[in-house]
């Protein structure tokens, strides 16, 4: 588990676009996971500047996004395909026969969701999967209680993640009640995972996730167990770190034998 902790939201933005793009120089038909929300569009940006100056290559990547709310069509303002075209794919060269995702429309969701994971097994697997999470401690959707096996399906959302989610929309009334998301063992089976967070109202589910038990209480703390796993988060959201100097001391060795490497 790599831990980052970074001034604020831009340089997490700037950070968390550096890790993608280079992958992405490394791998020009990377398999994305994408998360929508507050979090990962400052690195959205970033992404489509290094794609717009930079030459930043999109068009050999397939991409699959974690969720979508449960009964929003694709063109509805809030849906999740809506915020993705509008806030990144309209501005990069990605294909959009290699965009995944969730239908929220699904005429038979069981039926969707099972396509759904074998469309991302069937394209090699999640090579970075990026994420946010939830102040109750979720990625994706999976809220509390969420097996840490589970696959595509829908969820029911938290009273928590509704209220949260409002400010999106006209009135809380009108949030969604559930959304279809990849499961944590979908997630959990991506090559490698960064996670983002920013704010001190992230804090408290930053402080579970990485220094917590792993629990169904914080979903996000499965991650513990991965591999391959870059945290970048920002002074507020890592306020509660109780390792949080050793952490920073890591980092700095990390990035003093980078620039002597041995
Ligand atoms: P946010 O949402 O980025 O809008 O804070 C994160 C999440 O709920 O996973």
């Amino acid at each position: 588990m790599r831990i980052i902790i970074v001034e604020d939201y831009e340089e997490m933005s700037r950070k968390s676009a550096k890790v993608v793009s280079e992958r992405l120089r490394r791998k020009p038909d990377l398999v994305l996971g994408l998360p929508t929300g507050s979090t990962p569009v400052g690195m959205y940006q970033q992404l489509i500047k290094a794609h717009k100056e930079k030459g930043l290559d999109f068009s050999r990547v397939r991409s699959f996004n974690l969720d979508e709310y449960w009964g929003l069509s694709p063109d509805h303002p809030q849906s999740y395909h809506y915020f993705m075209w509008h806030n990144f794919f309209n501005h990069i060269n990605i294909k959009p026969e290699n965009v995944y995702i969730p239908r929220g429309e699904a005429e038979n969701a069981e039926t969707f969701c099972n396509w759904y994971e074998h469309k991302i097994k069937e394209e090699g697997g999640i090579d970075l999967q990026v994420l946010g999470i939830g102040r109750d401690g979720h990625i994706g959707f999976n809220e509390p209680g969420s097996s840490l096996g589970s696959r595509t399906r829908i969820k029911t959302l938290t009273e928590e993640t509704r209220e949260d989610n409002s400010r999106f929309f006209e009135k809380k009334e009108d949030v969604p009640y559930c959304a279809i998301t990849m499961g944590i063992g979908t997630i959990f089976e991506a090559k490698e995972c960064l996670l983002l967070a920013s704010g001190d109202n992230k804090a408290e589910a930053v402080q579970k996730c990485i220094e917590g038990p792993v629990s169904t209480e914080t979903t996000a703390s499965l991650l513990q167990l991965h591999s391959k796993l870059i945290i970048i988060v920002d002074e507020e959201a890592a306020k509660n770190l109780k390792s949080k100097d050793y952490y920073k001391h890591t980092q700095r060795m990390a990035e003093k034998l980078q620039a002597e490497p041995r």
